[in-house]
C-alpha cells in the first residue's frame, strides 16, 4: 500500500502468541519498556501492538470501548506510554461484528473505528477475519484501507484474512501486509508448513506491501498461549532464518522482558536482521530442494550480493551447497556467515557448508551479478533471471 510506511518489513511484538486474550495495561506498559532496556528497539523493533480481547463493546453513540478494568487509564495514556518510549502503538479488530475471541468487530464501524484509533495515536491496526459471514474479502479489507487512509493519521495496516482468496495477488493494493496461511503454532511442522505455502507467493512483496507468514514463536518453548509443544533454539534460529529472508513481517510473540541469551542472539542478530530490512524489498526464493535440503537466496540492494539460507528440514546434519550460478552471480564470491559475523573466505563456483539437522547455516554471497546488463527501466536495473 503506497501509504509511506513499511518500507520494510514491520518490526515489534504482538501479544497473542504468548498471552492470548490475557492482555492489559500493565502487561503491554511492560513490553513497551522491556523493548528498551532488551535491546530489540535499538535492533530496530518499532510496534507494540495489542492482539485480540482490549474491547468489551460500545457505547450509545457506536464508540468502541477498551475493557475499563484491564486498561483503566485508555488507550490513549497507553499509546501515549508507548510514544514515550519512541515507540508505535498498534490494534486489533476483525472485518465482521465479532473479533475471532467474540469481542466487538468494525463491521459497519470502519470509519467510526478508523477515526477513534487515529484520536487515540494508534499507528498500527490489524485486521482479522472473523465471523465474516460471507463478506467479500477484497471489497471489505478496502473499505478499512479507505477509512484508515482517510483518518488523518499515518496507520500500517495488517490485512488477517489467513491467506485467504489470495490476498498477495489484491494486498499490494490495499494493505502494508496480509496473512499468507493459517495461525502459526509453536512448532517444527508448523513452521515448514507455513515456509511451504509463503514460499511460492513472493509475487507481490516488496516496499510497503509484505507477505506475512504470521508472528514468530522464537522463545516461547511451548509456554505461550497456543499450542505446538515448543521448538529447539536451532529450530528458532531456523524460523527466524527463513523469515528474515523471505522479507517478513518481525513481530515477535513472547516475553521479551525474560529472555535468555539464545533468544537474544537470535532476536537481536543484526546481521540476519539486516537481510530482512535491505532497501531492495525483494523477498527470497528457494532455489533448489534435494530431499529437504534446500538453497533460499534474497537478492538484495547491493549489486552482486545474496543473502543465502542453507536449511536442513531432514533429521539429520548433511551437507547443503550453494551453486553461485543458481542464485544469479558469477563464478567468484566471498562468503560471510552472518550468525557467527565471520568471514569465511573466497569461494570458486559454490559453497558448502554442514548444516545441522532442522539448522540453518546463514550467508552473505558476495561476488558479481551473472547477467547484470538486463534492461534499464525507470532509473533501475531489472534482470532478466529470477534471482
Ligand atoms: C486469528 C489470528 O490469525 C491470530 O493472529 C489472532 O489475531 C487471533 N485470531 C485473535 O483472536
Amino acid at each position: 500500500l503506497s501509504n509511506g510506511l513499511a518500507l520494510t518489513p514491520p518490526m515489534g511484538w504482538n501479544s497473542w502468541n504468548k498471552y492470548g486474550c490475557n492482555v492489559s495495561e500493565s502487561l503491554i506498559r511492560s513490553m513497551a519498556d522491556a523493548m528498551v532496556s532488551s535491546g530489540m528497539q535499538a535492533a530496530g523493533y518499532q510496534y507494540v501492538n495489542v492482539d485480540d480481547c482490549w474491547q468489551t463493546g460500545r457505547d450509545g453513540a457506536g464508540n468502541i470501548i477498551a475493557d475499563p478494568v484491564k486498561f483503566p487509564n485508555g488507550m490513549k495514556a497507553l499509546a501515549d506510554y508507548v510514544h514515550s518510549k519512541g515507540l508505535k502503538f498498534g490494534l486489533y479488530t476483525d472485518v465482521g461484528p465479532m473479533t475471532c475471541a467474540g469481542r466487538p468487530g468494525s463491521l459497519n464501524h470502519e470509519v467510526q473505528d478508523a477515526n477513534t484509533y487515529a484520536s487515540w495515536g494508534v499507528d498500527f491496526v490489524k485486521v482479522d477475519w472473523c465471523y465474516n459471514n460471507g463478506l467479500d474479502a477484497q471489497t471489505q479489507y478496502t473499505i478499512y484501507r479507505d477509512a484508515l487512509s482517510n483518518s488523518g493519521r499515518a496507520i500500517l495496516f495488517s490485512i488477517c484474512n489467513w491467506g485467504l482468496y489470495n490476498p498477495w495477488i489484491w494486498g499490494p493494493a490495499t494493505g502494508n501486509m496480509w496473512r499468507t496461511t493459517g495461525d502459526i503454532q509453536d512448532s517444527w511442522s508448523s513452521i515448514t508448513s507455513i515456509i511451504d505455502e509463503n514460499g511460492p507467493r513472493a509475487v507481490g512483496a516488496g516496499p510497503g506491501a509484505w507477505n506475512d507468514p504470521d508472528m514468530l514463536m522464537v522463545g516461547n518453548y511451548g509456554t505461550g498461549a497456543i499450542g505446538g509443544g515448543g521448538m529447539t533454539d536451532t529450530e528458532y534460529r531456523s524460523h527466524f532464518a527463513m523469515w528474515s529472508i523471505m522479507a517478513a513481517p518481525l513481530i515477535a510473540g513472547n516475553d521479551i522482558s525474560n529472555l535468555n541469551q539464545a533468544t537474544k542472539d537470535i532476536l537481536m542478530n543484526s546481521e540476519v536482521i539486516a537481510v530482512n530490512q535491505d532497501p531492495l524489498g525483494k523477498q527470497g526464493l528457494l532455489k533448489s530442494d534435494i530431499n529437504g535440503l534446500q538453497v533460499w537466496s534474497k537478492e538484495l540492494s547491493t549489486l552482486g550480493t545474496r543473502a543465502v539460507v542453507l536449511f536442513n528440514r531432514s533429521a539429520s546434519a548433511a551437507n547443503i551447497t550453494v551453486n553461485f550460478d543458481n542464485v544469479g552471480l558469477n563464478a567468484t564470491a566471498s562468503v560471510r556467515d552472518l550468525w557467527t559475523k565471520t568471514d569465511i573466505g573466497s569461494f570458486t563456483t559454490s559453497y558448502t557448508a554442514n548444516v545441522p539437522a532442522h539448522g540453518v547455516v546463514m550467508v552473505k554471497l558476495t561476488g558479481t551479478e551473472s547477467n547484470s546488463s538486463g534492461p534499464i527501466i525507470s532509473g533501475k536495473t531489472y534482470r532478466i533471471m529470477a534471482k
